[in-house]
């Protein structure tokens, strides 16, 4: 894919978060009041993985495992995303995975906690993070999973289904790989439709491959 397919995506507004490190960004973020999503959530779920990586990978917000750990991609649609990245020859140890927005929203239904949808306000105040994690990683791709992350990195005027498979290009230069999010595939009903849209799923991330900083990055899973 070559440059010359970058669409530019809007101009983000409003302050930056800096920091030296994914560190010192999450230790900022513990604290974070920017929107009303941090007074139910159990903590910030900050990125994770290798701060050198070549490769950013955005989803939505985390879940309810997620929130309880820490960590984001730990849960159901963690493990989906697992399988994917494996038959696409991608080692998650590679990637730095992140979401769009870093506190689990939910509605309580009795015992459970039900996801609930960050809204645009929600998604714009906390792209204060996302950008700082991309400007300290400075990846050479970002890999987009759904539209909440699409809105996050490049506005409105990006469409998953429209766009998918598409490379555009965040306001600060950043290539983003337009792609389905791994829980759309787990809400499929019917079994032949969830295999052919993971297949999509799958070819989609393997556009990525040739983004990994060297050869050598990927080459031991893909050899195995
Ligand atoms: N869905 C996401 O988008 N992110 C997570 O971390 C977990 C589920």
């Amino acid at each position: 894919m070559s440059s010359n397919l970058l669409h530019r995506g809007p101009a983000l507004n409003g302050p930056h978060a800096d920091g030296t490190s994914i560190e010192s960004l999450y230790q900022q973020a513990t604290a974070c009041e920017r929107c009303d999503l941090y007074r139910n959530a159990t903590q910030v779920v900050f990125g994770d993985g290798a701060e050198t990586a070549s490769v950013v990978l955005v989803g939505e917000q985390p879940g309810d495992k997620e929130d309880i750990s820490g960590r984001p991609f730990i849960g159901p649609a963690g493990a989906k995303l697992n399988a994917c990245l494996e038959e696409a020859g991608i080692d998650r140890a590679q990637c730095y995975l992140t979401n769009a927005v870093k506190h689990f929203k939910f509605q309580e239904r009795g015992k459970r906690r039900l996801h609930a949808k960050p809204n645009s306000g929600e998604i714009q105040r906390c792209a204060y993070w996302l950008s700082a994690e991309l400007r300290l990683i400075k990846p050479k791709l970002v890999v987009a999973m759904g539209a909440t992350a699409l809105s996050s990195l490049l506005g409105r005027n990006v469409r998953v289904t429209r766009d998918r498979g598409k490379l555009f290009a965040t306001p600060a230069g950043f290539p983003v790989l337009v792609t389905v999010h791994p829980s759309f595939l787990l809400r499929l009903p019917d079994p032949e439709e969830a295999a052919r849209e993971q297949a999509k799923f799958v070819e989609d991330l393997k556009k990525a491959l040739p983004f990994f900083r060297t050869s050598g990055e990927m080459a031991d899973i893909r050899n195995s």
